[in-house]
C-alpha cells in the first residue's frame, strides 16, 4: 500500500508543478535560479538565510504571524496580500489552498509560500480511534501507521503541518483533553509520542505524502488546577522533567518540526512567554531544532494573564522566550507590532530574524518553494483509498479494552439470539463514534454499533435498535460563535413527553429481544477542549435505562463510549461484561462488532488509572510511598483508595501464564545492561494478545521514587496453547532520574525490584542491582 502511496504523490507532484508554477521553479527548470533562495543546490538553512536577506521587517513579522481562516477565498486573500500572515490554519480545502497559495507565490514580492497547518488530529478523512483509544492499544506500530495514513490525507488536500501529537501526561479525568492523549505514564506516552512523530513525517521533514508533526502543548497544560481547562498550572521541576516532559524529549528525538506552546502560567509564567521552557529546557537540554507555534491566542493571551502589558509588549515577550510564532484568531499582534518594535529598540532584531529563519527553513524543507501548489484531482483518489479504512478498523478493534467478562459472557455466538437490540444515546450515533476533535470525515460511511452488529449478523438475526435516552450536547464554548463542519451543534431538546416515550420504547425493545446491547458512556463533546467535567458519572438518564433494562433478566452486554473513566461501580456491580471502546472513529461500530462476536479477541489496555469515584482524583499507579505504606489501601474511610481498573488493566477472551523474570548480567553498571526475561503462555483456548508489561522501583537513593514505574512493554500475539519468551533491555537510561536536590539527571546505586506481567499490578518479581557509586547521569540530548 504503502509504495503505491508514493509513487501516487509523486506523480501528483509532477501535476502539481504544472500548476501555476511561480517564477523559482520555472526559471529553476531552465537550470538558473531566479534567486540565491530559488537554488536548491543549497541547504535549506543557506536558502533560508539568503531569503532573509532580502526581508524588510515588515515582512518578517507577517513571516511569524500565522491565522485562523474560517472563511471564503475572497475574505482571506487580502490577508495573504496584505502580508501579515507567512501560515494559515482550518483551510482544507485544496482548490482555496492553491488559490491562496497563488496569491501568496505570485503576486507577493519575495513569492514566499504559506505553509497551511490544520489539526490533524486522529485522523483527516478517515477517523481512526481518539488517541487515548490508540494508546490503550499500547501497539506503538500500529499507531504510527494510523499517523502516517492521516498525514497521506491530509497531504494530499494541501496540507503541510498537523497540530499533533498531543503529549500531554494527564493524570486527572476531569480534564476534558485526557482524550487527546496518551493517559498518565511518561513512558508509554514517550512511546506514543515518537511512533506518531514517526508517523506524520516519515523519515525525514519533507518526505512525501508526509507532514510536519507538531507536539503540543509545552508544557504541563494537562495538570489545570481543579481539571478546569486552561486553568494555571503549578508542577515542580521533578514532576516536569520526570513524568511531562519524557513524551516532548521523544518527539523531539523522533526529529518532530514544531512544537506548540501551551496556553496557561507554569509556576506563575505564562508558557508561550516562559524563556527557561523554550529556550534552555527545549533548545538547550532537549536539542529541539524546529519553530515554535503558540496555541490559539497564546501570544494575545498575555495581556489577559496580567503578564504584558499590552499586545505589543506580548508579541516582543513570546518571541524573545523562544516562540517563534504566533496562532492567531484575527490579525496578529507579532504582525501588527513587531516592526515597530525592533526600530523602537524593544527587540532586537537578531530575536526576530532567528525566528523568521526557523520558519522559512521548514518552508524550504518540505520543498514548498519547489512545489507550492497540490493536486486537487488527486486529492479525492487518497482520501477515498479503501485500504485507509482497513488501517482505521484494525486501529479500532486494537484499541478495544475489555474491563469484565463474568462466565465468559462475552464473546456471543452469532445466530445464537434471534433478536437482538442495540440500544443507547450511542447506539446508533454516528457523530459520537467519531469522538472529539474530527471535523473532515465522512458521516455516511461511518459505521456505528448498531450497524455494525446488524451487518456482523447478516439474516442470521433481527437486529433493532433505540437511544432509549438524550443526552445534553457540549458545544464547546470557542466553537459557539464560529460554523465548522463537524462540530455539533445541539440537536432539539426532547420535551418530557418524548422522553418518557423513548425511554418506555427502547424498554419495550428490549423486552422483546433475546440479548441487549446496551451503550452507555459520554456524548462524543463531552470530552476535548473546553469540554472538563466536575463528576465522572454517566451522563443523562443511563443508569436509569440501564437498571430497567437490567429488572428485565434478559441477557445484556454493555459497551461503553468515552474519552476518559468513568464512574461504572453500579453497571460493574451488575452488567455480566463491558467492552470499552473510546471513540473508534470510521469503522468504530464494525470493530465492536467483531470483538463482541469474537471475530477478534480485545488485546488493549488501559493507559489510565480508572477511579471508582471522583474524589480519588489524581490517582495514579506511578505514586511514591510514604507513612504507613500497609494502610495505603486505606488512605479514605469512606472508599477503598485502590482505583477501579489499574493502569495497564485489560482482559481477554483466553488466559495468560506469565513465568517470574530472569535477570541476566548485573550488576548495572556505567554503559552497561541487563536483561529482563519472561516466558508468557497462552493458557486458554482462543488466539489472543497479551501486553506484558516490566516496572521497576528503586528502593533506596537521593530521592523518594514512585512504587512502581513502567519502563518496557511488548504486545504479543499467542495463538492457543503457544509459549514465546519476551525479553526487556535495562540501561542507564531506565534506572536514570531526575533529582529536585542534585537538579540534573542521576543515577543511584542499590537495590531495584522488578515486575513482570499483564497490569500495573503484576506480581512476578525479582530484584537487580546497580552497581557503582552515585553518579550524574546523560540528559536527552
Ligand atoms: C487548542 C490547540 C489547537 C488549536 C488550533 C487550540 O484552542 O488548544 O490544541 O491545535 O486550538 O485549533
Amino acid at each position: 500500500m504503502r509504495s503505491f502511496k508514493l509513487a501516487a504523490m509523486a506523480l501528483a507532484g509532477v501535476a502539481a508543478m504544472s500548476f501555476g508554477a511561480n517564477a523559482g521553479t520555472a526559471q529553476q527548470a531552465a537550470g538558473k535560479p531566479a534567486t540565491p533562495w530559488h537554488n536548491a543546490a543549497l541547504s535549506p538553512e543557506q536558502r533560508a538565510q539568503a531569503l532573509l536577506r532580502a526581508m524588510t521587517l515588515e515582512e518578517k513579522a507577517g513571516q511569524v504571524s500565522q491565522q485562523f481562516m474560517f472563511g471564503a477565498f475572497e475574505q482571506f486573500a487580502p490577508v495573504v496580500r496584505s502580508g501579515k500572515v507567512g501560515s494559515l490554519l482550518f483551510v482544507t480545502d485544496p482548490a482555496i489552498i492553491n488559490r491562496l497559495q497563488k496569491v501568496a507565490v505570485e503576486e507577493m514580492r519575495l513569492k514566499i509560500p504559506l505553509i497551511f497547518g490544520y489539526d490533524v488530529i486522529h485522523g483527516f478523512r478517515t477517523i481512526f480511534p481518539v488517541p487515548i483509544g490508540n494508546a490503550a492499544s499500547w501497539d506503538p506500530a500500529s499507531v504510527e501507521q494510523v499517523q502516517q495514513v492521516a498525514a497521506e490525507e491530509a497531504r494530499a488536500v494541501g496540507l503541510h503541518w498537523a497540530f499533533s501529537p498531543m503529549v500531554d501526561i494527564a493524570r486527572d479525568p476531569r480534564w476534558g483533553r485526557i482524550v487527546e492523549g496518551a493517559g498518565e505514564d511518561p513512558f508509554l506516552g514517550a512511546a506514543m509520542a515518537a511512533a506518531q512523530v514517526r508517523g506524520f513525517q516519515g523519515p525525514a521533514i519533507g518526505t512525501p505524502s508526509h507532514i510536519i508533526a507538531g507536539p503540543k502543548h509545552f508544557a504541563g497544560y494537562a495538570a489545570a488546577d481543579g481539571g478546569r481547562d486552561y486553568d494555571s498550572v503549578y508542577i515542580a521541576d521533578t514532576q516536569l522533567y520526570n513524568v511531562i516532559l519524557p513524551p516532548f524529549a521523544a518527539a523531539v528525538q523522533a526529529g518532530a518540526g514544531n512544537i506548540m506552546s501551551a496556553y496557561m502560567d507554569l509556576n506563575d509564567v505564562p508558557a508561550v512567554a516562559n524563556h527557561w521552557l523554550l529556550t534552555d529546557v527545549l533548545r538547550g537540554q532537549m536539542g529541539f531544532q524546529g519553530w515554535v507555534v503558540s496555541d490559539a491566542n497564546g501570544t494575545k493571551n498575555q495581556v489577559i494573564q496580567h503578564f504584558a502589558r499590552d499586545e505589543a509588549d506580548a508579541a516582543v515577550r513570546s518571541i524573545a522566550a523562544g516562540n517563534d510564532m504566533e496562532m492567531s484568531f484575527g490579525p496578529a499582534a507579532s504582525a501588527e507590532t513587531l516592526a515597530a518594535s525592533v526600530r523602537a529598540g524593544k527587540l532586537p532584531q537578531a530575536t526576530l530574524d532567528r525566528a523568521v529563519l526557523r520558519i522559512l527553513t521548514a518552508k524550504f524543507r518540505m520543498g514548498l518553494f519547489e512545489q507550492p501548489f497540490v493536486d486537487e484531482a488527486a486529492a479525492k483518489t487518497v482520501l477515498a483509498d479503501p485500504a485507509h479504512r482497513a488501517v482505521a478498523q484494525r486501529a479500532a478493534e486494537r484499541a478495544l479494552v475489555l474491563l469484565k467478562n463474568d462466565g465468559d459472557a462475552l464473546p456471543l455466538v452469532a445466530g445464537a439470539n434471534k433478536r437482538v437490540a442495540v440500544i443507547g444515546a450511542m447506539a446508533n450515533s454516528k457523530r459520537d463514534m467519531l469522538g472529539p476533535w474530527a471535523f473532515q470525515y465522512d458521516l455516511p460511511e461511518t459505521v456505528t454499533v448498531f450497524e455494525g452488529v446488524r451487518d456482523r449478523l447478516g439474516a442470521s438475526a433481527t437486529v433493532e435498535t433505540a437511544p432509549g435516552v438524550q443526552l445534553k450536547r457540549n458545544v464547546p464554548s470557542m466553537f459557539e460563535s464560529i460554523t465548522i463542519p463537524g462540530v455539533a451543534k445541539p440537536e432539539p431538546r426532547w420535551d418530557a413527553a418524548r422522553a418518557a416515550r423513548e425511554f418506555e420504547r427502547a424498554v419495550a425493545l428490549a423486552k422483546a429481544s433475546d440479548l441487549v446491547i446496551l451503550t452507555l458512556g459520554e456524548a462524543e463533546d463531552m470530552s476535548g477542549e473546553g469540554a472538563s467535567r466536575a463528576d465522572l458519572k454517566l451522563p443523562g438518564d443511563q443508569l436509569r435505562l440501564f437498571d430497567a433494562i437490567g429488572a428485565l433478566g434478559k441477557k445484556v452486554v454493555v459497551v461503553t463510549m468515552s474519552g476518559r473513566p468513568l464512574e461504572l461501580d453500579q453497571v460493574l456491580d451488575r452488567a455480566p461484561a463491558i467492552l470499552h471502546a473510546w471513540y473508534g472513529g470510521t469503522r468504530g461500530g464494525t470493530a465492536i462488532a467483531r470483538a463482541l462476536f469474537g471475530d477478534v479477541n480485545p488485546g488493549g489496555k488501559l493507559p489510565i488509572t480508572w477511579p471508582r469515584s471522583v474524589g480519588q482524583v489524581p490517582i495514579y499507579y506511578a505514586h511514591n510511598t510514604t507513612h504507613s505504606p500497609k494502610e495505603q489501601a486505606k488512605r479514605y474511610w469512606d472508599i477503598p483508595s485502590t482505583p477501579q481498573f489499574e493502569f495497564g488493566y485489560g482482559l481477554s477472551y483466553t488466559r495468560f501464564a506469565i513465568s517470574e523474570p530472569r535477570i541476566t548480567g548485573g550488576p548495572l553498571l556505567p554503559g552497561g545492561r541487563i536483561t529482563v526475561s519472561t516466558e508468557v503462555t497462552n493458557t486458554g483456548t482462543r488466539a489472543g494478545d497479551e501486553v506484558v508489561q516490566l516496572y521497576i522501583h528503586q528502593r533506596a537513593g537521593r530521592a523518594s521514587r514512585p512504587v512502581r514505574e513502567l519502563k518496557g512493554f511488548h504486545r504479543i500475539t499467542l495463538q492457543p496453547g503457544e509459549r514465546r519468551s519476551v525479553t526487556f533491555d535495562v540501561g542507564e537510561n531506565v534506572v536514570r532520574y531526575w533529582n529536585g536536590a542534585v537538579k540534573d539527571w542521576v543515577v543511584d546505586p542499590g537495590t531495584f525490584d522488578v515486575w513482570v506481567g499483564a497490569s500495573s499490578n503484576a506480581d512476578q518479581h525479582a530484584t537487580f542491582v546497580v552497581g557503582g557509586s552515585p553518579r550524574p547521569a546523560k540528559g536527552w540530548k
